[in-house]
């Protein structure tokens, strides 16, 4: 009898980890690593947020919570969702989690059948299919390559959907090609699930606000209401406050949806810290100023990178519209030769080589079921993205 389950035989650790964590290895070893695999923003979380979190251990806010989270929370995300995009939850329609990864996860367990099939269309994060897996379910991949904008157009969505679709689950701004979708794609996208009344939808929002258009952020709930009863909307404190190491995400949706996610999270994790949970009232509730800098400072990278990435003879860049990653092709550079004679046949021996020769981790575009790329994170100080880039343009140079 073997130890683990047939149920997580298919699932791998997340990629954009185990390329830190290789990185990591050759940097304890003495090689000098650029490490530009992970999507942490290297700023400070604010310090309003910093000394709410504080001002919490102090007055003793150190207890269980209630499994959804703390009233105050709950509160502040209503707020949120109502000021952002004109959309009203209840109490009963808020859901909060241990990150927003922890919602996502919590929903498919919650919802997810053997056999039920989640569209997933890619390049998108790394977790996606296995947590579809994890919850039993047979995540639907749709390739959307650059020439579509890495976006899925209605007329591959609507094919697509069978009687066993669940879930469509989509990201926007994207991790890991930075594509947003517009309203009117989003609308486009909505026709197609309103002709299917038995498929939910997932929007992964936690990008909204590094983004570089001036159009206001479109989210599907509220921009096709009559879709909100089957949406759930997510989004969290990790990316816009520099808060990845807290721990918080949060979640919207119908009160049948929320009650399934809370009763797996009442019977897992319970809720996040109590301190996070206070930290991320002040986030949410408080000055947005520092917000400006933050996207000055990514707007200012992105263009360093993508032209950096234009120049090497081999690679293809667009322009993202938003997160912190730039997704060139690299399918030229497939079956050239690294110095020591080795032929790259994949876009992971190409990371590897990267990593190797190079000392620069990056992500392989097969981890987010779009081979032929890989992902830069630009969430990293200036003077490491101007060394990586250096880096990348002598190892691509040197393969024959
Ligand atoms: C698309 C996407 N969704 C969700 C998450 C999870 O973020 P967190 O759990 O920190 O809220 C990430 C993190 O990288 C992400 O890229």
């Amino acid at each position: 009898m073997t130890l683990l389950s047939k149920r997580i035989a298919g699932v791998k650790p997340p990629a954009t980890r185990e390329m830190t964590r290789l990185g990591n290895e050759l940097a304890r070893a003495g090689r000098s690593i650029v490490s530009l695999a992970q999507g942490a923003p290297d700023f400070d979380t604010p310090r309003h947020v910093r000394e709410a979190g504080k001002a919490a251990i102090d007055q003793g806010k150190t207890r269980y919570t209630d499994v959804p989270g703390t009233r105050e929370l709950a509160e502040a995300i209503r707020r949120k969702f109502e000021r952002d995009h004109g959309l009203r939850f209840t109490a009963a329609e808020i859901t909060i989690g241990v990150g927003s990864k922890q919602v996502l996860y919590n929903a498919l367990q919650a919802t997810v059948d053997p056999g039920d099939e989640v569209i997933v269309p890619t390049p998108a994060w790394v977790s996606y299919m296995d947590m579809v897996m994890l919850a039993g379910g047979t995540p639907v991949i749709l390739r959307c390559p650059a020439e579509q904008g890495f976006k899925v157009t209605p007329d591959q969505l609507e094919r697509a959907i069978t009687g066993r679709t669940k879930w469509v689950m989509l990201n926007s701004p994207s991790n890991p090609s930075g594509a947003e979708y517009t309203r009117d794609e989003l609308v486009a996208l909505g026709g197609v699930l309103l002709r299917n009344p038995h498929v939910w939808f997932m929007s992964d929002d936690i990008y909204e606000k590094i983004r570089y258009r001036d159009e206001p952020f479109p989210t599907m709930a509220a921009v096709m209401p009559s879709l909100a009863t089957r949406c759930l909307t997510i989004n969290g404190v990790s990316k816009a406050f520099a808060m990845t190491g807290w721990r918080c995400g949060y979640g919207a949706g119908p009160a049948d949806l929320i009650r399934g996610i809370n009763l797996v999270q009442g019977q897992s994790v319970s809720h996040t810290s109590s301190v996070t949970q206070a930290a991320a009232v002040a986030a949410l509730d408080g000055p947005m100023d520092f917000l400006g800098p933050f996207v000055a400072a990514y707007r200012r990278r992105r263009d360093l990178v993508v032209a950096a990435m234009q120049e090497i003879e081999g690679l293809t860049c667009s322009v993202p519209d938003g997160a912190f990653y730039v997704f060139p092709g690299c399918q030229r550079l497939l079956g050239r030769r690294t110095p020591d004679g080795k032929t790259i046949e994949t876009d992971m021996d190409l990371c590897m080589y990267f990593l190797e020769h190079a000392g620069v981790a990056l992500v392989p575009g097969s981890a987010f079921e779009l081979p032929g790329h890989f992902r830069i994170s630009y969430a990293a100080s200036d003077a490491e993205l101007a060394e990586g880039m250096k880096r990348i343009a002598t190892a691509c140079a040197n393969l024959t």
